[in-house]
């Protein structure tokens, strides 16, 4: 039921409109700002409003597309409907709607795929364009204006900064008791007149709890009450339980050699199932007092903080299944402590997470046996969802770690392969590489000593002779030994894969 004192500004409650009413505000070919990440905090009513008015367009014969510019992934009210309105000429930084991958796939939407911090300093340098408008999910107003953030922060703060007009949806689902939980900085600048940002733990707090927006640009506000829906996590299986077990291991003999300290470091975790399983792992692991610098909090983090093992957690987004969304949306205050929500450019900072020395913790699409990583394409021209912050995490982490299963779709595709198809992160950005298989430790090995570790270690046994055999023969017929690459062979495997469905000879 839409609460209406969520509203606490008099003249801001004389702007409260239908969805529909809001929706006329964008106008074909703008460029529009949206809230969201990860299916939380995203804008609910209006996208779909406007979906329809692009139907209503394209069936009278009238182009209607826009710029969708956002935190990161959001839901299907937003991106699914505007998708399938054909209404996305563009869309950046992030997507994992399927809809929107086959248009990008099929080349009907251009996607701009960057990492996550340099959004809003990009914005701010003019390269993204000029943005019109901005749609911003909040959950309340107060008296003097000031808006009270949703589930999740991502660019709004540079969204409502930047835009010329501003959309609001008000939605009384989110907890009341998100008021308090936000942490916005307002001090970042372009250089020269950049400083350094005065946060060094990850639970501080260096910044107000709510958004500033001039109320003269406030031309309409629709309230809801709906529920954020993130897509629910895979159960962990033997796979995933066996990545878990490596690296909890590892971790242990880190602390056991001095390297960590006993609550190790912040924890990054990434998006994906396989990423919420290993956080899972923690949770029956050693460790205790843990703090997390992440830019999503998911399931297996929730569990972490709700046993005690994790003592706070800094995200910029909420990103949990549809029970556990609502399990915490029930019982919020009780994480008011807990749980501090930034905007992205401050969660996925690399002076930061340079200075906190992260444990980052990614999912992958492949690695090659150099260890360099593809997180965002398959067979090296297909995207699945994007960088999204894994590069801002993974060259600046203490311990950069990328995990996954060694093998895909029963066998026919290996995860470790003799040249990765696309690159993501270079060898140099990843210091550990884990699959079900084992570990790969790669910190202080050359790119040859890297490869007979990763084959060892990582390769599935269906793969693992395929892969001795290249990389034998790259030994004996390569340009140059430093990283020895078969050029006519390096990307036969996924040549096979696109010709007969499997990688396997
Ligand atoms: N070739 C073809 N398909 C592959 C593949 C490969 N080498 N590796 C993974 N996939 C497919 C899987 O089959 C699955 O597709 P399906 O749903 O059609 O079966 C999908 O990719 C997801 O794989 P899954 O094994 O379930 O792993 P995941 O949910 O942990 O996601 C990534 C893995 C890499 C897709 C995900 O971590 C990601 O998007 N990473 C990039 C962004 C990122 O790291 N953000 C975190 C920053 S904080």
């Amino acid at each position: 039921m839409i609460d209406h004192t969520r509203i606490a500004n008099a003249a801001l409650r004389e702007k409260v409109m239908s969805a529909e009413d809001a929706a006329t505000f964008i106008t074909p070919d703008s460029v529009v700002g949206m809230s969201g990440f990860t299916g939380s905090g995203y804008p609910k009513a209006v996208p779909q409003a406007l979906a329809k008015r692009m139907e209503a367009a394209h069936a009278a014969g009238d182009p209607f597309r826009i710029q969708v510019w956002t935190g990161a992934s959001t839901g299907p009210e937003l991106d699914g409907a505007l998708a399938r309105a054909n209404g996305i000429e563009l869309r950046l930084p992030y997507n994992s709607d399927p809809l929107c991958r086959e248009k990008i796939n099929r080349g009907e939407m251009e996607y701009i795929d960057m990492h996550l911090s340099q959004v809003a300093p990009m914005a701010w340098q003019g390269f993204l364009g000029t943005l019109d408008t901005a749609v911003v999910e909040v959950s309340g107003i107060h008296a003097n204006g000031s808006l009270i953030p949703s589930s999740s922060v991502g660019n709004n703060k540079t969204w409502l900064d930047r835009a010329s007009k501003v959309i609001l949806e008000v939605n009384s689902w989110q907890n009341a008791a998100l008021d308090g939980m936000h942490d916005i900085y307002y001090g970042t600048a372009l250089p020269p007149a950049r400083v350094p940002i005065p946060l060094i733990r990850a639970d501080d707090r260096i910044g107000n709890s709510h958004f500033r927006c001039d109320p003269e640009k406030i031309v309409a506000i629709v309230e809801t009450d709906s529920p954020d829906r993130n897509a629910p996590f895979d159960a962990p299986d033997d796979s995933a339980r066996a990545i878990a077990g490596h690296l909890l291991q590892f971790f242990t003999h880190e602390v056991k050699k001095g390297r960590l300290p006993e609550t190790l470091l912040p924890l990054q975790s990434g998006v994906g199932n396989v990423a919420n399983a290993v956080l899972g792992g923690l949770v029956d692991g050693p460790f205790g007092n843990m703090t997390a610098f992440t830019e999503v909090l998911q399931d297996g983090m929730l569990d972490l903080l709700e046993c005690g093992r994790l003592r706070v957690a800094s995200a910029t987004a909420l990103s949990l299944s549809p029970d556990a969304a609502a399990s915490l949306n029930a019982r919020l205050a009780a994480f008011r402590d807990k749980v501090i929500l930034r905007p992205q450019e401050i969660s996925n900072h690399p002076e930061l997470i340079r200075r906190l020395g992260c444990l980052a913790m990614n999912g992958l699409i492949e690695a090659d046996i150099y260890g360099n990583v593809n997180s965002t394409h398959l067979m090296g021209s297909r995207i699945m969802n994007g960088i999204g912050g894994s590069g801002d995490f993974a060259r600046n982490a203490f311990i950069s770690i990328f995990m996954m299963p060694s093998i895909k779709k029963g066998g026919k595709i290996s995860a470790i392969v003799p040249h990765a198809s696309h690159v993501d992160h270079i060898m140099q950005d990843v210091q550990v590489i884990v699959t079900e298989q084992g570990l790969a430790d790669l910190r202080g090995l050359s790119p040859k000593q890297r490869a007979k570790v990763i084959i060892e270690n990582c390769a599935h046994p269906l793969y693992r002779p395929a892969l001795q055999d290249y990389y034998k023969r790259a030994l004996a017929g390569s340009y140059g030994l430093q990283t020895p690459t078969l050029l006519a062979e390096a990307l036969s495997w996924h040549q096979r894969f696109v010709e007969t469905g499997s990688m396997l000879p």
